[in-house]
């Protein structure tokens, strides 16, 4: 067992986990993090994303020591006090249906959203092509984002 201290959420965390244990399961299994899903455990779907010192990683491929004196950041953490902007959107849109995507496809989206506030169409659809989605045929969670983009654009441009 090791003793790994990092801050979640913008709290600080003490555990002891075994080496092997993967940051997906320390949220998930151990401090009641939910929002991070296991859809492959395999680095392939994108529905554990959650942010690694200010990067989208997915933390089924991340060992719990490789964590230790680092900042996580799960939806649970950007939704304080309330929906962001952006989540508002997704709302609007009907973006999802079972959800099982939805955290890692937010978090992908805000981190595309803050390197590049004005994406593309196309821009978008590969910011966030590393996130699976079984049910929407990715359409309303697109329409979403190019909706606020565009909505951002227009409101800065009134200004
Ligand atoms: S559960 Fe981690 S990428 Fe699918
Ligand atoms: S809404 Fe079901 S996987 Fe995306």
């Amino acid at each position: 067992m090791n003793k790994i201290e990092f801050m979640l959420n913008g709290e600080k965390i003490e555990v002891w986990a075994n080496a092997h244990k993967t940051l997906l399961e320390l949220l998930r299994e151990d401090l009641g993090i939910k929002s991070p899903k296991c859809g492959c455990d395999l680095g392939d779907c994108g529905a554990c994303t959650v942010f690694l010192d200010g990067k989208s990683v997915r933390s089924c491929l991340i060992l719990v020591p490789e964590v230790n004196g680092c900042d996580v950041v799960t939806l649970e953490g950007i939704m304080r006090p309330n929906l962001t902007k952006l989540q508002q959107f997704f709302l609007d849109h009907n973006s999802f249906q079972c959800g099982f995507c939805a955290p890692g496809m937010v978090l992908s989206a805000t981190e595309l959203l803050q390197k590049n506030p004005t994406p593309t169409l196309e821009e978008i659809k590969e910011g966030l092509s590393g996130n699976l989605c079984r049910c929407t045929g990715y359409t309303p969670i697109i329409n979403a984002v190019a909706d606020a983009v565009a909505t951002t654009v227009a409101t800065t441009i009134n200004e």
